[in-house]
Protein backbone atom coordinates (compact mmCIF):
# COMPACT_ATOMS: atom_id res chain seq x y z
CA UNK A 1 0.00 0.00 0.00
CA UNK A 2 1.57 3.50 -1.02
CA UNK A 3 2.10 5.84 2.16
CA UNK A 4 0.83 8.82 2.39
CA UNK A 5 2.67 11.77 1.79
CA UNK A 6 2.56 14.92 4.00
CA UNK A 7 4.30 17.23 1.47
CA UNK A 8 6.37 20.30 2.41
CA UNK A 9 6.71 21.90 -0.90
CA UNK A 10 4.63 24.73 -0.52
CA UNK A 11 5.10 25.07 3.03
CA UNK A 12 6.97 28.18 4.33
CA UNK A 13 9.00 28.08 7.87
CA UNK A 14 8.73 31.40 9.65
CA UNK A 15 12.76 31.53 10.14
CA UNK A 16 14.59 29.20 7.31
CA UNK A 17 15.14 25.39 8.45
CA UNK A 18 18.99 24.80 9.32
CA UNK A 19 18.66 21.64 6.83
CA UNK A 20 17.36 22.88 3.36
CA UNK A 21 18.31 20.03 1.59
CA UNK A 22 18.44 16.29 3.19
CA UNK A 23 20.31 14.86 0.81
CA UNK A 24 22.74 17.13 0.03
CA UNK A 25 23.65 17.50 3.64
CA UNK A 26 23.66 13.98 4.05
CA UNK A 27 26.37 13.85 1.39
CA UNK A 28 28.57 16.29 2.20
CA UNK A 29 28.38 16.00 6.51
CA UNK A 30 31.46 14.47 8.56
CA UNK A 31 31.45 14.77 12.25
CA UNK A 32 34.93 16.25 12.46
CA UNK A 33 33.47 19.57 10.77
CA UNK A 34 30.37 19.19 13.02
CA UNK A 35 32.45 19.27 16.06
CA UNK A 36 33.79 22.45 15.36
CA UNK A 37 31.08 24.09 16.47
CA UNK A 38 31.43 22.84 19.88
CA UNK A 39 34.43 24.60 22.29
CA UNK A 40 37.48 22.79 23.24
CA UNK A 41 40.20 23.32 25.51
CA UNK A 42 43.60 23.16 24.36
CA UNK A 43 44.74 19.53 23.65
CA UNK A 44 41.66 18.52 22.23
CA UNK A 45 40.12 18.39 25.64
CA UNK A 46 35.94 18.93 25.75
CA UNK A 47 33.64 19.03 28.64
CA UNK A 48 30.04 18.88 27.66
CA UNK A 49 28.65 20.76 30.34
CA UNK A 50 31.41 23.92 29.67
CA UNK A 51 29.71 23.52 26.27
CA UNK A 52 25.95 23.34 27.18
CA UNK A 53 25.83 26.53 29.33
CA UNK A 54 29.85 27.96 30.44
CA UNK A 55 30.20 29.03 26.77
CA UNK A 56 27.49 31.18 26.43
CA UNK A 57 27.89 32.55 30.17
CA UNK A 58 30.65 33.97 28.81
CA UNK A 59 29.97 35.52 25.51
CA UNK A 60 27.35 37.08 23.67
CA UNK A 61 24.00 35.02 25.09
CA UNK A 62 24.94 35.69 28.76
CA UNK A 63 22.06 37.56 29.89
CA UNK A 64 19.74 35.29 27.97
CA UNK A 65 17.38 33.28 29.54
CA UNK A 66 18.33 30.05 29.47
CA UNK A 67 15.46 28.22 31.51
CA UNK A 68 11.92 29.75 32.14
CA UNK A 69 10.59 27.14 34.87
CA UNK A 70 7.39 26.66 36.24
CA UNK A 71 6.78 24.43 39.42
CA UNK A 72 4.41 21.98 40.31
CA UNK A 73 2.25 24.84 42.46
CA UNK A 74 2.64 27.25 40.02
CA UNK A 75 5.98 28.72 41.13
CA UNK A 76 7.92 30.58 38.42
CA UNK A 77 11.31 30.99 37.82
CA UNK A 78 13.77 32.01 35.31
CA UNK A 79 17.48 31.74 34.54
CA UNK A 80 19.81 32.88 31.84
CA UNK A 81 22.99 31.65 30.90
CA UNK A 82 25.37 33.74 33.47
CA UNK A 83 22.64 32.63 36.30
CA UNK A 84 23.11 28.42 35.40
CA UNK A 85 26.37 29.12 35.29
CA UNK A 86 27.12 30.76 38.39
CA UNK A 87 24.27 28.50 40.42
CA UNK A 88 26.22 25.45 38.64
CA UNK A 89 29.50 26.61 39.86
CA UNK A 90 28.40 26.79 43.24
CA UNK A 91 27.20 23.25 43.05
CA UNK A 92 30.48 21.77 41.56
CA UNK A 93 32.32 22.89 44.37
CA UNK A 94 30.19 21.87 46.83
CA UNK A 95 30.69 18.53 45.50
CA UNK A 96 34.22 18.82 45.16
CA UNK A 97 34.25 19.64 48.73
CA UNK A 98 32.36 16.62 49.71
CA UNK A 99 35.23 14.71 48.07
CA UNK A 100 33.78 14.26 44.47
CA UNK A 101 36.18 13.12 41.85
CA UNK A 102 37.19 12.47 38.60
CA UNK A 103 34.90 9.42 37.34
CA UNK A 104 33.10 9.27 40.94
CA UNK A 105 29.60 8.01 40.58
CA UNK A 106 26.76 11.21 41.51
CA UNK A 107 23.03 10.32 41.39
CA UNK A 108 20.21 12.66 41.33
CA UNK A 109 16.70 11.58 42.46
CA UNK A 110 14.73 14.64 41.73
CA UNK A 111 11.56 15.93 40.46
CA UNK A 112 12.04 18.25 37.14
CA UNK A 113 13.18 21.37 39.52
CA UNK A 114 16.40 23.87 38.58
CA UNK A 115 17.98 22.00 41.31
CA UNK A 116 17.70 18.87 39.42
CA UNK A 117 19.79 21.12 36.27
CA UNK A 118 22.26 22.73 37.71
CA UNK A 119 23.51 19.42 39.85
CA UNK A 120 23.66 17.96 36.81
CA UNK A 121 25.64 20.25 35.23
CA UNK A 122 27.76 20.46 38.04
CA UNK A 123 28.77 16.73 38.44
CA UNK A 124 30.30 17.03 34.77
CA UNK A 125 32.10 19.96 35.30
CA UNK A 126 33.79 18.65 37.81
CA UNK A 127 34.63 15.29 35.65
CA UNK A 128 32.35 12.90 38.04
CA UNK A 129 29.94 11.07 36.25
CA UNK A 130 26.02 12.36 36.58
CA UNK A 131 23.47 9.11 37.45
CA UNK A 132 20.06 9.70 37.42
CA UNK A 133 17.12 8.21 38.93
CA UNK A 134 13.85 8.82 37.49
CA UNK A 135 11.18 9.86 40.43
CA UNK A 136 8.93 7.18 40.57
CA UNK A 137 11.28 4.80 41.36
CA UNK A 138 11.13 3.44 44.69
CA UNK A 139 13.25 0.87 46.86
CA UNK A 140 14.08 -1.65 44.69
CA UNK A 141 14.51 0.05 41.61
CA UNK A 142 16.67 2.94 43.38
CA UNK A 143 18.44 -0.21 45.15
CA UNK A 144 19.38 -1.63 41.50
CA UNK A 145 20.75 1.25 40.73
CA UNK A 146 22.39 2.69 43.33
CA UNK A 147 24.28 -0.44 44.43
CA UNK A 148 25.43 -1.41 40.92
CA UNK A 149 27.07 2.29 40.03
CA UNK A 150 28.66 2.30 43.20
CA UNK A 151 27.43 5.72 43.74
CA UNK A 152 28.88 8.02 45.82
CA UNK A 153 26.78 11.04 46.23
CA UNK A 154 23.19 11.61 46.26
CA UNK A 155 21.59 14.57 45.50
CA UNK A 156 17.78 14.21 46.47
CA UNK A 157 14.83 16.18 48.95
CA UNK A 158 13.09 15.30 51.48
CA UNK A 159 9.87 13.44 50.70
CA UNK A 160 12.36 11.78 47.64
CA UNK A 161 14.78 10.62 50.36
CA UNK A 162 12.64 8.48 52.87
CA UNK A 163 12.63 5.98 49.86
CA UNK A 164 16.39 5.77 50.43
CA UNK A 165 16.39 5.51 54.75
CA UNK A 166 15.52 1.77 54.17
CA UNK A 167 18.17 0.54 51.63
CA UNK A 168 20.79 2.85 53.11
CA UNK A 169 22.36 0.17 55.23
CA UNK A 170 22.78 -1.93 51.77
CA UNK A 171 24.70 1.12 49.90
CA UNK A 172 28.53 1.41 51.57
CA UNK A 173 29.86 3.04 48.96
CA UNK A 174 26.87 5.74 49.16
CA UNK A 175 29.12 8.38 51.44
CA UNK A 176 26.68 11.39 51.20
CA UNK A 177 22.76 12.14 50.99
CA UNK A 178 22.54 16.31 50.12
CA UNK A 179 18.56 16.78 50.86
CA UNK A 180 18.30 20.59 48.74
CA UNK A 181 15.12 21.95 49.91
CA UNK A 182 16.47 21.78 53.89
CA UNK A 183 18.33 25.34 54.91
CA UNK A 184 21.48 23.26 55.64
CA UNK A 185 21.62 22.36 52.11
CA UNK A 186 21.06 25.92 50.97
CA UNK A 187 23.50 27.47 53.50
CA UNK A 188 26.43 25.49 52.18
CA UNK A 189 25.03 26.22 48.85
CA UNK A 190 25.24 29.91 49.63
CA UNK A 191 28.51 29.28 51.18
CA UNK A 192 30.34 28.39 47.73
CA UNK A 193 32.18 30.74 45.32
CA UNK A 194 30.28 30.54 42.03
CA UNK A 195 33.58 30.18 40.13
CA UNK A 196 34.77 27.19 39.42
CA UNK A 197 37.86 25.67 37.19
CA UNK A 198 35.65 23.26 35.15
CA UNK A 199 37.74 19.83 34.72
CA UNK A 200 38.92 19.54 31.28
CA UNK A 201 37.82 15.95 30.62
CA UNK A 202 38.71 14.19 27.77
CA UNK A 203 36.28 13.23 25.15
CA UNK A 204 36.27 9.74 25.91
CA UNK A 205 35.64 10.49 29.84
CA UNK A 206 32.70 9.76 31.28
CA UNK A 207 29.92 11.95 31.80
CA UNK A 208 26.44 10.48 32.53
CA UNK A 209 24.75 7.10 32.80
CA UNK A 210 21.30 5.62 32.92
CA UNK A 211 19.78 2.44 33.48
CA UNK A 212 17.73 0.70 31.16
CA UNK A 213 16.19 -2.27 30.76
CA UNK A 214 16.50 -5.07 28.04
CA UNK A 215 14.73 -9.01 28.42
CA UNK A 216 16.77 -10.65 30.92
CA UNK A 217 18.58 -9.55 34.19
CA UNK A 218 18.92 -6.69 36.03
CA UNK A 219 18.17 -2.94 33.85
CA UNK A 220 21.83 -2.40 32.79
CA UNK A 221 23.82 1.29 33.11
CA UNK A 222 24.55 2.74 30.21
CA UNK A 223 27.87 5.41 30.28
CA UNK A 224 28.13 7.93 27.88
CA UNK A 225 30.93 10.58 26.94
CA UNK A 226 31.45 13.91 27.12
CA UNK A 227 31.98 13.59 22.94
CA UNK A 228 28.70 12.20 22.92
CA UNK A 229 27.43 16.34 22.65
CA UNK A 230 28.84 16.48 19.04
CA UNK A 231 25.84 14.72 18.22
CA UNK A 232 23.52 16.06 20.72
CA UNK A 233 23.98 19.22 19.37
CA UNK A 234 24.26 19.00 15.60
CA UNK A 235 20.69 17.05 15.92
CA UNK A 236 18.85 19.82 18.35
CA UNK A 237 20.04 22.08 15.35
CA UNK A 238 19.29 19.78 12.22
CA UNK A 239 16.56 17.84 13.54
CA UNK A 240 14.73 19.87 16.56
CA UNK A 241 15.68 22.76 14.01
CA UNK A 242 16.57 25.02 17.07
CA UNK A 243 17.30 29.14 16.37
CA UNK A 244 18.70 31.81 18.66
CA UNK A 245 15.04 33.18 18.82
CA UNK A 246 13.25 30.28 19.70
CA UNK A 247 11.79 29.11 22.86
CA UNK A 248 11.59 25.23 23.06
CA UNK A 249 9.79 22.86 25.41
CA UNK A 250 10.67 18.96 25.67
CA UNK A 251 8.11 17.45 27.91
CA UNK A 252 10.35 14.70 28.66
CA UNK A 253 12.06 14.01 32.15
CA UNK A 254 16.00 13.95 32.57
CA UNK A 255 15.70 10.35 33.94
CA UNK A 256 15.20 8.94 30.69
CA UNK A 257 18.20 9.92 28.15
CA UNK A 258 15.88 12.19 26.10
CA UNK A 259 15.49 14.89 28.90
CA UNK A 260 19.05 14.95 29.06
CA UNK A 261 20.29 15.13 25.30
CA UNK A 262 17.30 17.70 24.75
CA UNK A 263 16.85 19.77 27.50
CA UNK A 264 20.34 19.97 28.92
CA UNK A 265 22.73 19.37 26.59
CA UNK A 266 21.90 19.55 23.03
CA UNK A 267 19.53 22.13 23.19
CA UNK A 268 21.58 24.38 25.36
CA UNK A 269 25.04 23.99 23.19
CA UNK A 270 22.60 25.71 20.26
CA UNK A 271 22.27 28.49 23.14
CA UNK A 272 18.26 28.20 23.22
CA UNK A 273 15.51 28.84 25.47
CA UNK A 274 14.01 25.96 27.63
CA UNK A 275 10.70 26.15 29.06
CA UNK A 276 10.93 23.23 31.76
CA UNK A 277 7.70 22.08 33.68
CA UNK A 278 7.80 20.64 36.74
CA UNK A 279 4.05 19.27 36.56
CA UNK A 280 2.23 16.13 35.42
CA UNK A 281 0.96 15.57 32.69
CA UNK A 282 -2.52 17.56 31.95
CA UNK A 283 -4.00 18.03 28.24
CA UNK A 284 -5.56 21.60 28.86
CA UNK A 285 -2.92 22.51 31.18
CA UNK A 286 -0.10 22.00 28.23
CA UNK A 287 -1.88 23.67 25.73
CA UNK A 288 -1.87 26.63 28.36
CA UNK A 289 1.81 26.79 28.78
CA UNK A 290 2.31 26.37 24.60
CA UNK A 291 -0.17 29.78 24.78
CA UNK A 292 1.58 31.27 27.60
CA UNK A 293 4.72 30.82 27.33
CA UNK A 294 4.98 31.49 23.68
CA UNK A 295 6.67 27.85 23.20
CA UNK A 296 8.04 27.49 18.89
CA UNK A 297 9.85 23.88 19.50
CA UNK A 298 7.40 21.18 21.01
CA UNK A 299 9.40 17.89 21.49
CA UNK A 300 7.15 15.19 23.15
CA UNK A 301 5.78 11.70 23.58
CA UNK A 302 3.33 9.78 21.71
CA UNK A 303 1.25 8.84 24.57
CA UNK A 304 0.93 12.49 25.74
CA UNK A 305 -0.67 12.64 21.73
CA UNK A 306 -3.14 10.45 22.13
CA UNK A 307 -4.56 11.73 25.40
CA UNK A 308 -4.57 14.85 24.29
CA UNK A 309 -6.26 13.34 20.61
CA UNK A 310 -8.84 11.87 23.14
CA UNK A 311 -9.82 15.11 24.65
CA UNK A 312 -11.09 15.91 21.40
CA UNK A 313 -10.33 18.34 17.98
CA UNK A 314 -11.37 21.65 19.98
CA UNK A 315 -8.68 21.56 22.99
CA UNK A 316 -5.97 23.24 20.80
CA UNK A 317 -8.50 25.33 18.75
CA UNK A 318 -8.78 27.32 22.00
CA UNK A 319 -5.29 27.94 22.82
CA UNK A 320 -3.54 30.91 20.61
CA UNK A 321 -0.96 28.92 18.69
CA UNK A 322 0.35 31.34 16.63
CA UNK A 323 3.95 30.91 17.86
CA UNK A 324 4.33 27.19 17.21
CA UNK A 325 6.03 26.11 14.44
CA UNK A 326 7.82 22.19 14.91
CA UNK A 327 6.62 19.63 17.07
CA UNK A 328 7.81 16.29 17.45
CA UNK A 329 7.56 13.05 19.13
CA UNK A 330 9.78 10.27 20.38
CA UNK A 331 9.36 6.94 22.26
CA UNK A 332 6.95 4.81 20.91
CA UNK A 333 5.35 4.46 17.78
CA UNK A 334 3.55 7.75 16.41
CA UNK A 335 0.41 6.45 14.84
CA UNK A 336 -0.47 8.09 11.37
CA UNK A 337 -4.00 9.07 13.11
CA UNK A 338 -1.68 11.49 15.67
CA UNK A 339 -0.14 12.99 12.34
CA UNK A 340 -3.71 13.63 10.01
CA UNK A 341 -5.04 15.26 13.89
CA UNK A 342 -2.41 17.53 14.35
CA UNK A 343 -2.55 18.95 10.73
CA UNK A 344 -5.89 19.34 11.26
CA UNK A 345 -6.53 21.09 14.87
CA UNK A 346 -2.53 22.68 14.90
CA UNK A 347 -1.91 22.94 11.18
CA UNK A 348 1.16 20.91 11.33
CA UNK A 349 2.55 17.69 11.65
CA UNK A 350 4.01 15.88 14.14
CA UNK A 351 7.66 14.96 13.20
CA UNK A 352 8.68 11.20 14.16
CA UNK A 353 12.20 10.71 15.54
CA UNK A 354 13.39 7.52 16.84
CA UNK A 355 16.59 6.71 18.86
CA UNK A 356 17.62 4.88 21.67
CA UNK A 357 18.98 5.15 25.19
CA UNK A 358 21.77 3.65 23.60
CA UNK A 359 22.22 5.84 20.84
CA UNK A 360 22.71 9.00 22.71
CA UNK A 361 20.76 11.59 20.08
CA UNK A 362 17.82 10.95 17.68
CA UNK A 363 18.93 8.55 15.02
CA UNK A 364 16.58 8.36 12.61
CA UNK A 365 14.09 11.60 11.83
CA UNK A 366 12.00 13.40 9.93
CA UNK A 367 13.18 16.69 9.01
CA UNK A 368 11.51 19.78 9.28
CA UNK A 369 11.68 20.17 5.28
CA UNK A 370 11.45 16.50 4.41
CA UNK A 371 8.17 15.55 3.13
CA UNK A 372 6.86 12.78 5.89
CA UNK A 373 5.74 9.88 4.76
CA UNK A 374 2.68 9.33 7.46
CA UNK A 375 3.90 6.26 9.75
CA UNK A 376 7.06 6.40 9.25
CA UNK A 377 10.22 7.46 10.90
CA UNK A 378 12.00 8.85 8.68
CA UNK A 379 15.74 8.94 7.35
CA UNK A 380 18.87 8.43 9.16
CA UNK A 381 20.36 11.43 10.73
CA UNK A 382 23.69 12.96 8.93
CA UNK A 383 26.63 11.60 9.24
CA UNK A 384 24.85 8.30 10.37
CA UNK A 385 24.41 5.00 8.31
CA UNK A 386 21.35 3.02 9.22
CA UNK A 387 19.83 0.29 7.68
CA UNK A 388 18.15 -3.56 7.92
CA UNK A 389 20.11 -6.26 8.97
CA UNK A 390 19.03 -10.44 9.24
CA UNK A 391 20.34 -11.98 12.49
CA UNK A 392 23.73 -12.67 11.22
CA UNK A 393 24.79 -8.44 10.75
CA UNK A 394 23.55 -8.77 6.83
CA UNK A 395 21.87 -5.96 5.03
CA UNK A 396 18.65 -7.29 3.29
CA UNK A 397 16.93 -5.88 0.55
CA UNK A 398 14.38 -3.09 0.57
CA UNK A 399 10.87 -3.65 1.96
CA UNK A 400 12.11 -6.68 3.48
CA UNK A 401 11.70 -6.82 7.85
CA UNK A 402 14.54 -6.98 9.46
CA UNK A 403 16.70 -6.03 12.96
CA UNK A 404 17.20 -2.01 12.51
CA UNK A 405 21.10 -1.16 12.86
CA UNK A 406 23.34 1.46 12.65
CA UNK A 407 27.17 1.45 11.75
CA UNK A 408 29.25 1.97 14.55
CA UNK A 409 30.90 5.58 15.29
CA UNK A 410 28.67 8.34 15.76
CA UNK A 411 30.02 10.81 18.62
CA UNK A 412 27.01 9.78 20.91
CA UNK A 413 27.02 6.11 20.54
CA UNK A 414 26.75 4.83 24.56
CA UNK A 415 30.27 4.04 25.42
CA UNK A 416 30.40 0.59 27.52
CA UNK A 417 27.48 -1.01 29.86
CA UNK A 418 28.76 0.15 33.57
CA UNK A 419 31.30 -3.17 34.49
CA UNK A 420 29.49 -5.02 31.99
CA UNK A 421 31.15 -5.97 28.65
CA UNK A 422 29.87 -9.17 27.71
CA UNK A 423 26.50 -6.92 27.52
CA UNK A 424 27.90 -4.44 25.58
CA UNK A 425 29.36 -6.50 23.11
CA UNK A 426 26.62 -8.26 22.42
CA UNK A 427 25.12 -5.34 20.79
CA UNK A 428 27.23 -5.95 17.87
CA UNK A 429 27.41 -8.14 14.99
CA UNK A 430 29.27 -8.13 11.64
CA UNK A 431 30.18 -3.98 12.64
CA UNK A 432 26.62 -2.80 13.32
CA UNK A 433 25.09 -1.82 16.42
CA UNK A 434 21.68 -4.01 16.52
CA UNK A 435 18.88 -1.46 18.53
CA UNK A 436 16.49 -4.76 19.29
CA UNK A 437 13.77 -2.97 16.91
CA UNK A 438 12.55 -4.65 14.07
CA UNK A 439 11.69 -2.41 10.99
CA UNK A 440 12.04 -2.18 7.16
CA UNK A 441 13.56 0.30 4.60
CA UNK A 442 11.36 1.25 1.83
CA UNK A 443 12.94 2.17 -1.91
CA UNK A 444 12.93 5.98 -1.18
CA UNK A 445 15.01 5.04 2.17
CA UNK A 446 12.78 6.09 4.71
CA UNK A 447 12.44 3.92 7.67
CA UNK A 448 9.15 2.29 9.20
CA UNK A 449 9.31 0.75 12.89
CA UNK A 450 7.12 -3.06 13.29
CA UNK A 451 8.09 -3.84 16.93
CA UNK A 452 11.19 -4.91 19.40
CA UNK A 453 12.72 -8.06 18.60
CA UNK A 454 12.43 -8.79 22.42
CA UNK A 455 10.17 -8.69 25.66
CA UNK A 456 10.96 -5.27 26.51
CA UNK A 457 7.96 -2.97 27.16
CA UNK A 458 7.19 0.25 26.50
CA UNK A 459 4.62 1.78 28.47
CA UNK A 460 3.72 5.74 27.80
CA UNK A 461 7.08 5.85 26.64
CA UNK A 462 8.87 3.70 29.67
CA UNK A 463 11.23 1.45 28.94
CA UNK A 464 10.31 -1.20 31.28
CA UNK A 465 11.91 -4.83 31.84
CA UNK A 466 9.71 -7.69 32.09
CA UNK A 467 12.05 -9.42 34.72
CA UNK A 468 12.27 -5.99 37.08
CA UNK A 469 8.41 -6.40 37.23
CA UNK A 470 8.77 -10.34 37.46
CA UNK A 471 11.32 -10.23 40.53
CA UNK A 472 9.17 -7.77 42.32
CA UNK A 473 6.17 -9.68 42.05
CA UNK A 474 7.80 -12.77 43.36
CA UNK A 475 8.67 -10.84 46.90
CA UNK A 476 4.79 -10.86 47.45
CA UNK A 477 3.78 -14.28 49.53
CA UNK A 478 1.20 -14.76 47.46
CA UNK A 479 3.43 -15.29 44.51
CA UNK A 480 5.21 -18.69 43.12
CA UNK A 481 6.47 -16.85 40.15
CA UNK A 482 5.50 -14.88 37.61
CA UNK A 483 5.17 -13.97 33.76
CA UNK A 484 5.55 -10.46 32.49
CA UNK A 485 4.29 -8.79 29.05
CA UNK A 486 3.35 -5.69 27.32
CA UNK A 487 -0.29 -5.62 26.04
CA UNK A 488 -1.26 -3.47 23.26
CA UNK A 489 -2.66 -0.29 24.40
CA UNK A 490 -4.83 2.44 22.68
CA UNK A 491 -3.76 5.22 24.83
CA UNK A 492 -0.42 3.75 26.22
CA UNK A 493 0.67 2.42 24.19
CA UNK A 494 1.72 -1.25 26.06
CA UNK A 495 -0.02 -1.56 29.78
CA UNK A 496 1.92 -4.29 31.47
CA UNK A 497 -0.06 -7.36 32.17
CA UNK A 498 1.42 -10.07 34.82
CA UNK A 499 0.72 -13.62 34.72
CA UNK A 500 1.17 -15.16 38.21
CA UNK A 501 1.17 -18.71 39.43
CA UNK A 502 0.07 -18.63 43.40
CA UNK A 503 1.02 -20.05 46.26
CA UNK A 504 -1.21 -23.17 47.56
CA UNK A 505 -2.64 -21.62 50.61
CA UNK A 506 -3.15 -18.21 48.86
CA UNK A 507 -5.29 -19.92 46.10
CA UNK A 508 -7.88 -21.15 48.87
CA UNK A 509 -8.54 -17.67 49.66
CA UNK A 510 -9.29 -16.47 46.43
CA UNK A 511 -12.28 -18.47 45.59
CA UNK A 512 -14.69 -15.94 44.46
CA UNK A 513 -14.11 -13.33 41.88
CA UNK A 514 -14.03 -10.25 44.48
CA UNK A 515 -11.37 -12.00 46.80
CA UNK A 516 -9.38 -12.78 43.36
CA UNK A 517 -9.66 -9.07 42.24
CA UNK A 518 -8.57 -7.64 45.76
CA UNK A 519 -5.46 -9.96 45.43
CA UNK A 520 -4.72 -8.65 42.08
CA UNK A 521 -4.90 -5.20 43.05
CA UNK A 522 -2.71 -5.90 45.86
CA UNK A 523 -0.25 -7.12 43.89
CA UNK A 524 -0.27 -4.23 41.18
CA UNK A 525 0.28 -1.89 44.25
CA UNK A 526 3.21 -4.01 46.10
CA UNK A 527 5.35 -3.36 42.65
CA UNK A 528 4.43 0.18 42.30
CA UNK A 529 5.13 0.48 45.92
CA UNK A 530 8.41 -1.29 45.53
CA UNK A 531 10.17 -0.77 42.74
CA UNK A 532 8.18 2.32 40.47
CA UNK A 533 5.00 3.73 39.77
CA UNK A 534 5.24 3.72 36.35
CA UNK A 535 6.39 -0.16 36.59
CA UNK A 536 3.81 -1.69 37.58
CA UNK A 537 0.85 -4.31 35.98
CA UNK A 538 -2.15 -2.58 35.21
CA UNK A 539 -3.87 -6.15 34.22
CA UNK A 540 -3.20 -9.35 36.72
CA UNK A 541 -4.09 -12.70 35.51
CA UNK A 542 -3.24 -15.81 37.74
CA UNK A 543 -2.62 -19.20 36.07
CA UNK A 544 -1.80 -22.31 36.69
CA UNK A 545 1.36 -22.75 35.16
CA UNK A 546 3.84 -20.64 33.10
CA UNK A 547 5.07 -21.82 29.77
CA UNK A 548 8.48 -22.54 30.03
CA UNK A 549 11.78 -23.82 28.03
CA UNK A 550 13.62 -27.20 28.59
CA UNK A 551 16.05 -25.10 30.64
CA UNK A 552 13.51 -23.47 32.51
CA UNK A 553 12.94 -19.74 31.00
CA UNK A 554 10.09 -18.30 30.66
CA UNK A 555 8.57 -17.98 27.63
CA UNK A 556 6.86 -14.95 27.13
CA UNK A 557 6.43 -14.96 23.56
CA UNK A 558 3.68 -17.90 24.30
CA UNK A 559 2.14 -15.56 27.29
CA UNK A 560 1.60 -12.43 24.60
CA UNK A 561 0.59 -15.12 22.33
CA UNK A 562 -2.14 -16.05 24.35
CA UNK A 563 -3.27 -12.85 25.41
CA UNK A 564 -3.43 -11.92 21.87
CA UNK A 565 -5.32 -14.80 20.47
CA UNK A 566 -2.47 -15.81 17.80
CA UNK A 567 -0.82 -19.12 17.20
CA UNK A 568 1.95 -19.79 19.51
CA UNK A 569 4.25 -20.66 16.92
CA UNK A 570 7.27 -22.66 17.37
CA UNK A 571 7.35 -24.35 20.98
CA UNK A 572 9.98 -26.92 19.22
CA UNK A 573 11.72 -26.07 22.96
CA UNK A 574 8.85 -25.58 25.29
CA UNK A 575 9.15 -28.06 28.54
CA UNK A 576 5.31 -28.97 28.05
CA UNK A 577 2.47 -27.20 27.96
C1 LIG B 1 13.07 2.27 22.39
C2 LIG B 1 14.14 3.04 23.09
C3 LIG B 1 15.44 7.87 23.12
C4 LIG B 1 14.14 8.37 23.31
C5 LIG B 1 13.36 7.73 24.40
C6 LIG B 1 13.31 6.25 24.33
C7 LIG B 1 11.21 2.74 21.07
C8 LIG B 1 11.80 5.09 20.37
C9 LIG B 1 10.53 5.32 18.62
C10 LIG B 1 9.79 5.69 17.46
C11 LIG B 1 8.83 3.54 17.47
C12 LIG B 1 10.33 4.03 19.14
C13 LIG B 1 12.05 1.67 20.40
C14 LIG B 1 13.43 1.90 20.99
N1 LIG B 1 11.12 3.92 20.23
N2 LIG B 1 11.43 5.95 19.41
N3 LIG B 1 9.91 6.89 16.92
N4 LIG B 1 8.96 4.76 16.92
N5 LIG B 1 9.49 3.14 18.57
O1 LIG B 1 14.52 5.67 24.71
O2 LIG B 1 13.79 4.29 26.64
O3 LIG B 1 15.93 3.76 25.40
O4 LIG B 1 13.68 3.35 24.37
O5 LIG B 1 11.90 3.06 22.28
O6 LIG B 1 11.58 0.40 20.75
O7 LIG B 1 14.26 0.76 20.96
P1 LIG B 1 14.52 4.25 25.36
Amino acid sequence: MAAQVYSKKDKKFPVLPNLADYEKLHAEFNWSEASKELDWFEDGKLNAAYNAIDRHAKGDRKDKLALIWEGAKGEKKQYTFLDLFKLSNKFANLIKNKGAQKGDRIFIFLPRIPYLYTAFLAILKNGSVAGLLFSAFQEQALLDRLSDSGAKILFTNSELAKRVEGIRSKLPELKEILIVDTPEFENELAAQPDSFETVKTDPSDFAFMLYTSGTTGKPKGVVHHHYAIVAQHATAKYVLDIHDTDIYWCTADPGWVTGIAYTILGSWSCGVTSFIDEGRFDPSRWFQKLQDYKINIWYTAPTAIRMIMAEGEDLPKKYDLSHLRHILSVGEPLNPEAIHWSIKTMGMPFHDTWWQTETGCISIANYPTMDIKIGSMGKPFLGMEAAIVDDAGKPVANDTEGNIALRPGWPSMMKTIWQRQEKYDSYFINNWYLSGDRGYRDSDGYFWFIGRSDDVIKTSGERVGPFEVESALVEHPAVVEAGVIGKPDQARGEVIKAFVVLEKEYLDKVKTTEEAQKLKDELSQYVKKHLAGHAYPREVEFIDKLPKTRSGKIMRRILKAKEMGQPVGDTSTLEEY
